[in-house]
């Protein structure tokens, strides 16, 4: 299984995802800023994928610290979650995680241990979030596995897979899993503007894993369910608000409503990490507004007018009437989400 991102002695390695499909490179970052800077320039990307990363941010910021006592590298501390935390805003995985960091911190601080042991724990904790996120994958796939066509097309949007995990993936992770089951699966992977995770990133895991491909540009959707090619969507998420409504990659809440007028099944596949019952609906989800370059440019190369006005959102919200179920590693969540959700929540 190839590996989104490892902690080694020298720090935290990760896949230069921005690099890929045409250069397969590692970067390695040696302190928690470095990390804070390939979370924002996406190296590393996805919800899940972010978290951990993040979770071992904080580790590697304990690691270094010349702090000699706990009570001294509690100001410390702080700063480093505040800077991993700032770093994107919309997938709830990044807090989450932190907030995990935080917690098993404050417990250290409480038992005042030495130094060694807060950053031994701190580690581990880390360690642990990266093989829950792989078990959860599994997990959500099988569920999510039984519920794709024997045969036919399931098309993605943006890249939920091994890339955007710490393996195996979540919407990828159910393609996965129906291929593992025998399911005759074409995978239709939107090409995904303008980072083009689908294009570059879905195709690639995909082929490396031998599964069928094909890439299809954002606008080509419509048509390619009008032709009947399409019998099922999944798409992964960034943020699930406890009514269901959730946030993922721009142009999802398209591809939402073009199954919907297509009478397709469309299928959200996330751990448990990314449902945030804090927040009521999509509405109050925070969208991150990525730079104009991204749009204006590619490969370097200029692709619009000086001066055109530019808007970049990274995500959009879809309402969960949209949805026709949500597989997550503790089983699949079906309407009334807000009911469904707080039941679950209970397990
Ligand atoms: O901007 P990105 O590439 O981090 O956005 C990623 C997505 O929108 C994914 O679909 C989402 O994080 C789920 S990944 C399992």
């Amino acid at each position: 299984m190839l590996k989104t991102l490892e902690w080694t002695p020298a720090g935290v390695k990760f896949i230069d995802q921005t690099k890929l499909p045409l250069e397969e490179v590692y970067v390695t970052a040696k302190s928690h800023e470095e990390v804070a800077d390939v979370i924002v320039t996406m190296v590393v990307r996805g919800a899940p994928a972010i978290g951990v990363a993040a979770a071992y941010g904080v580790a590697l910021g304990a690691e270094k610290s010349t702090a000699r006592t706990i009570e001294e590298f509690q100001p410390e501390f702080a700063k480093i979650c505040a800077r991993l935390a700032g770093t994107r805003p919309t997938a709830v995985n990044l807090f989450w995680a932190i907030d995990r960091m935080k917690k098993l911190f404050a417990t250290l601080a409480a038992e005042k241990v030495s130094m060694p042991t807060a950053r031994e724990s701190l580690l581990a904790e880390a360690h642990a979030m990266y093989e829950e996120d792989i078990a959860a994958c599994k997990s959500m796939g099988a569920f999510g596995g039984a519920r794709m066509p024997a045969e036919g097309g399931v098309l993605t949007h943006c890249n939920a897979g091994a890339l955007a995990t710490c393996g195996y993936g979540t919407a990828l992770g159910v393609i996965r899993s129906a291929v593992e089951q025998g399911k005759k699966i074409k995978v239709y992977a939107d090409e995904t503007r303008p980072f083009l995770q689908g294009a570059r990133l879905t195709a690639w895991e995909l082929m490396h894993d031998g599964i069928d491909t094909t890439v299809l540009c954002d606008n080509m959707a419509a048509s390619l369910m009008r032709a009947g090619k399409i019998q099922a969507v999944v798409v992964g998420a960034d943020r699930i608000a406890a009514n269901g409504d959730f946030a993922n990659k721009i142009g999802t809440y398209n591809v939402a409503i073009l199954a919907k007028e297509h009478g397709i099944p469309f299928y959200v596949a996330a751990p448990w990490s990314t449902i945030d019952m804090e927040t009521p609906n999509g509405e109050v989800i925070p969208i991150e507004e990525r730079p104009a370059v991204e749009v204006t440019h590619h490969g370097g190369k200029q692709l619009t007018p000086h001066g055109v006005g530019i808007v970049n959102p990274a995500f959009d919200v879809t309402p969960a009437k949209y949805v026709t179920a949500i597989f997550t590693e503790r089983g699949t969540l079906e309407a009334p989400y807000g009911e469904a959700l707080k039941r679950m929540a209970g397990k």
